[in-house]
């Protein structure tokens, strides 16, 4: 083959295109560098789903989660929810759209406890879902939550909700009834089979262990009032009202729907101390003290607290216990704050 003027001329050519190449590719790693020093770490993270993607799939978190909490096993959950079909924002906090979708996803499934609370049982049911490569009709069971943080009174989105802040201005639905009410093992003040021994399983499982504790340690607490439907406090509040007045009767007395007790998450303690009577005097005794020391090692807090009858907005009761589970109630016990302020400082 000869070699013409123009075939070395063209060969020059393409030999420099090469090494133009060459030189533009080896600049790259210069370019990434500037664009990594640039990004926050975090962003990096989160802003890499083709990295995540392809290397470091996104896995269930091993610990349980619930309303309020933040971190990056909140943003892998609220990654695989989406995955099976949940329509969610990711914020790295649990939050109410969160809540609502594994509530969701819990009254989908029989063998799961409707909590809005991830935890190792429901944990198992996404994983199968995901092994299936399968996805769920998401709000099937509860309605995706509107997002207005109403001031004025309005019916909660998710009455399962174990966190659910319930009272004047967040209500349950009237037709709201706990499906898995149980009696308690536990001492009350009277006999008999009555709606009011019942709670909802997992205070149920709590007030037992908070009872257990408690004659352990030599005292007589005695449960006398859990669970009340919405028609139950409808009649409660009207016969305190009449006797009372309205305003006077609801500064201790829950307004239909707007009552911790149609949740199934609340029970009314007492002792003989007292005279098994719901009196103020019960948080002087051995029984009330202890309760507002112990109570949250079990899950429980006292709702309405001393001194903060403005934010409550109903008087103090040292004999009224809420279930919140215990990373919350001890949170609020010892800070002494309201279920209310919990969540507001949270925002
Ligand atoms: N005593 C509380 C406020 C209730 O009626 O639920
Ligand atoms: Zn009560």
């Amino acid at each position: 083959m000869r070699l013409t003027k123009q075939r070395i001329l063209f060969m020059l050519i393409l030999l420099g295109g090469l090494l133009f190449i060459a030189a533009c590719s080896s600049d790259n790693p210069d370019t990434s560098d500037v664009d990594n020093e640039s990004s926050e770490k975090d962003d990096e993270e989160v802003e890499n789903p083709e990295e995540g993607s392809s290397e470091e799939p996104v896995t269930l978190p091993e610990e349980v989660l619930h309303k309020s909490n933040t971190g990056d096993m909140v943003t892998a959950l609220q990654h695989i929810l989406i995955e099976i079909g949940y329509p969610i924002e990711v914020t790295g906090t649990y939050d109410e759209e969160t809540t609502w979708a594994i509530t969701d996803f819990q009254l989908q499934h029989e063998a799961l406890n409707a909590t809005g609370i991830y935890e190792s049982e429901t944990k198992s049911e996404i994983e199968q879902i995901l092994e299936g490569g399968n996805q769920v009709e998401s709000g099937e069971n509860l309605s995706k939550p509107a997002n207005n943080q109403a001031e004025e009174k309005s019916e909660l989105g998710n009455p399962y909700d174990v966190l659910a802040l319930i009272n004047k201005v967040n209500l349950l639905p009237a037709d709201y009834y706990p499906e898995d009410l149980t009696v308690p093992n536990v001492r009350f003040s009277f006999d008999g089979d009555d709606p009011k021994k019942q709670l909802r399983k997992v205070a149920a499982d709590a007030l037992e262990e908070l009872f257990a504790a408690a004659d352990e340690a030599g005292l007589e607490l005695f449960a006398l009032s859990g669970f009340r439907s919405y028609d139950r406090q409808d009649a409660i509040f009207a016969a305190n009202a009449q006797k009372h007045g309205e305003e006077h009767a609801n500064t201790f007395s829950a307004r239909p729907g707007e009552s911790e007790h149609q949740s199934g998450l609340a029970m009314d303690v007492t002792s003989p101390a007292v005279n098994y009577d719901l009196v103020i005097e019960f948080g002087e005794t051995a029984e009330g003290k202890w309760l507002a020391e112990n109570a949250s090692k079990f899950g429980f807090i006292i709702r309405f607290l001393e001194g903060k009858e403005d934010i409550t907005q109903y008087q103090y009761e040292p004999w009224h216990i809420r279930y919140v589970g215990v990373e919350v109630a001890k949170e609020v016990m010892d800070q002494g704050i309201t279920l209310e302020e919990y969540f507001a400082n949270k925002e």
